[in-house]
């Protein structure tokens, strides 16, 4: 359904180039977070596959940086930067910063099955409107491969270390990424509504102010005042 707006947001070469310069980031970001996962663990086959997963986030991110930065080098001198939509077009990692240390194995196995799932589902968007630019949309293509991997492995272990209770690991999961979701929606939204606020205060509150400052200006006379004998005495105090 958002195919059009993805291929608008994707067709800008300056805008893509940095899109892919963040994604970048976040993936290598993501890595960093399963290599302190894989040593936080006690179960020692997650700890092997937190590790394959981190080289892979950390592949990716790699892939991404160095397509951004050859789509950036490639672009004409004095391009101007253009509005980049991230809102509109996220990497679907990670983007709510997880607290590694602070989550059970199966609440973070949640967690990354979600945010795997995601992003298998945006990239596969991506890959489908990037039809003009075959080198960004094979990277994709590769990437998504890894992703479903990431998707599956995380479910299967989720259910391997927590039989019972895996479907309610998932809902807390599913739950707390649509509470972060309201939370960024809602903070946006304030964002907006503070700088409407403060434009009307400023074009209702402030002209009386100017329109009276005029007017005692107008009643000033022009050049030196003398001022009464009984203010004129010397100085004792500063005011
Ligand atoms: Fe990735
Ligand atoms: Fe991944």
């Amino acid at each position: 359904m958002l195919g059009p707006v993805h291929r608008w947001i994707w067709r800008d070469t300056e805008r893509r180039a940095h899109k892919l310069l963040r994604f970048g980031e976040t993936e290598t970001d993501g890595g960093r977070d399963l290599v302190r996962a894989s040593e936080l663990t006690p179960d020692p086959l997650l700890r092997r596959l937190y590790l394959v997963h981190a080289v892979d986030e950390h592949r990716h991110g790699e892939m991404f940086r160095r397509r951004g930065a050859d789509v950036l080098r490639a672009l004409p001198p004095g391009v101007k930067p253009s509005f980049q939509g991230d809102w509109l077009a996220p990497s679907g990692h990670g983007a709510d910063d997880l607290n590694v240390g602070e989550e059970s194995d199966d609440d973070l196995l949640a967690f990354l099955h979600l945010s795997e799932k995601a992003a298998a589902e945006r990239f596969s968007v991506y890959r489908d409107v990037l039809q003009d630019d075959v080198p960004t949309r094979e990277i994709f293509e590769e990437i998504l491969r890894d992703e479903v991997f990431h998707m599956n492995y995380t479910l299967v272990q989720l259910a391997r270390v927590s039989p019972e209770r895996h479907r309610w690991h998932l809902w807390r999961a599913r739950f707390s990424r649509l509470w972060k979701g309201y939370l960024r929606l809602a903070t946006a939204l304030a964002g907006v509504l503070g700088s409407l606020i403060l434009t009307i205060q400023y074009f209702v509150l402030l002209p009386p102010f100017a329109w009276l400052a005029k007017r005692a200006e107008r009643r000033e006379q022009p050049g030196w005042a003398p001022i009464s004998p009984e203010r004129n005495n010397s100085l004792r105090r500063q005011y």
